[in-house]
């Protein structure tokens, strides 16, 4: 019985010994795909390749890119290959690709590569998942939901959503004065953007990111309140469509929101044919996964003076003409920029006209600064903890 035992025990190891081998004999093996290539790669660890996530403390995907973007891009290069687990992916660092991969050249790289399966989760497969001629067709199809015309239609679902949210505050408030703002926004957008079946966090998070900061900057609450009470005042103080396309300075402020938090951030194409790089002997072989790193260009002192500073000035008109091309990428760029930007950019809007009109807000001590990010949040960047927010109700009388 004994023999029989130690035979199985042997037989076991000398299976796991084998196949750990083998497992790491191919990793050996796929880690020498740039090399093979010619392009400039961080050097890969068994198992995780260049990833950050398991490290301590993990590192967001964002972040981890935004490290190896610096790095990199101080070496003089313009590209850099990296690996998750043992999957190559194609980091760019260069504005010139970026704009070549997300629009000039984009026939070649026309899907994300996310994951989808739409046999078992019908869900999974939509518009901003699926690939090729269903994808183009599908796009074509959608397109005309998101004109002007069909916005104002859609506009009193955000009105409704904009009053509900304005009671369940004032109710919040009666017990605490501290909201927990992420969670509030949240529902207001799930409320609106639910009621067309695309399942975003992108609005919700743009708004939370924009309260902290003028929370931070209370001088620039107290400018983006001012325009909203005088534009409301010329529009029988109704927050309507047109009103809120005249709020200039709020459209600022939530631009350098999104520079400052994209809420991806990085773009995914796939490599669908294989690609040339212009004026190198480098080819990008088709099926290879690519990473634009949109939170490390929007961070680069080249493109934005004082990055971490928050300065909606960026974006007055006499500023905005000066940000180049390609480096300011809140909603991608290319035929597979967002569909919904204007109805995103509308919502954010009426969400914030409707918060600072009513409410005045400060930090609260419960957020723990400094803020910082979920790594394991998937396409939307979030906050690890919650931020929590004082809300004092302002006055009829006091603008
Ligand atoms: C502030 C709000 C929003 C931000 C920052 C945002 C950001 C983005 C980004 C970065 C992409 C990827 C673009 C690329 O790969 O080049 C995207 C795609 C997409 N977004 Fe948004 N989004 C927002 C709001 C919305 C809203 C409100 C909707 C729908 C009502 C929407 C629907 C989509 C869809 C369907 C795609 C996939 C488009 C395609 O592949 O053809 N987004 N969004």
């Amino acid at each position: 019985m004994m023999m029989v035992w130690e035979s199985f025990v042997f037989h076991i190891l000398t299976v796991i010994i084998t196949v750990s081998l083998g497992v790491y004999t191919y990793f050996q093996w796929a880690f020498k795909y740039w090399e093979k290539k010619g392009i400039p790669y961080v050097t890969p660890n068994f198992p995780f390749g260049t990833i950050k996530l398991f490290s301590y403390p993990p590192l967001p995907f964002g972040e981890m890119c935004k490290q190896y973007y610096n790095e990199y891009k101080a070496k003089g290069y313009k590209h850099v290959g990296l690996y998750v687990f043992s999957r190559p992916l194609y980091l760019v660092l260069d504005v010139e690709y970026i704009r070549n991969i997300l629009s000039k050249d984009f026939d070649h790289f026309v899907d994300r590569g996310i994951y989808y399966n739409e046999k078992d989760d019908a869900l999974s497969g939509n518009l901003f998942t699926i690939e090729g001629t269903k994808w183009k067709n599908l796009r074509a199809k959608i397109t005309p939901t998101f004109t002007s015309g069909k916005m104002k239609m859609m506009f009193q679902i955000l009105v409704e959503s904009g009053s509900h949210m304005k009671d369940a505050i004032d109710i919040m408030r009666s017990k605490d004065s501290a909201i927990n703002i992420k969670d509030t926004l949240s529902r207001f957008t799930m409320n609106t953007i639910g009621s067309y079946a695309f399942g975003h966090e992108t609005s919700s998070t743009t708004m939370t990111f924009c309260l902290f900061e003028l929370t931070q900057h209370l001088d620039i609450q107290e400018n983006v309140r001012q325009e909203i009470n005088e534009v409301l005042k010329r529009h029988n103080g109704e927050i309507t469509y047109d009103a809120l396309t005249e709020m200039k300075y709020m459209g600022q402020v939530i631009n350098e929101t999104l520079r400052k938090y994209p809420p991806s951030a990085c773009l995914n194409r796939k490599c669908v044919k294989d690609y040339k790089l212009p004026d190198t002997n480098i080819e990008i072989s088709s099926g290879t996964a690519i990473a634009i790193p949109v939170l490390a260009v929007h961070h680069d002192p080249e493109y934005f003076t004082d990055p971490e500073k928050f300065d909606p000035d960026r974006f007055s008109e006499e500023n905005k003409s000066l940000i180049k091309p390609y480096t300011y990428l809140p909603f991608g760029e290319g035929p597979r920029i967002c569909i919904g930007l204007r109805f995103g950019l509308l919502q954010t809007k009426m969400g914030l006209a409707v918060l600072l009109k009513n409410y005045r807000f400060t930090l609260n001590e419960k957020t723990k600064l400094p803020l910082k990010m979920d790594p394991f949040s998937t396409f939307v960047s979030n906050t690890e903890e919650d931020i929590w927010l004082n809300v004092e109700k302002i006055k009829q009388n006091e603008y």
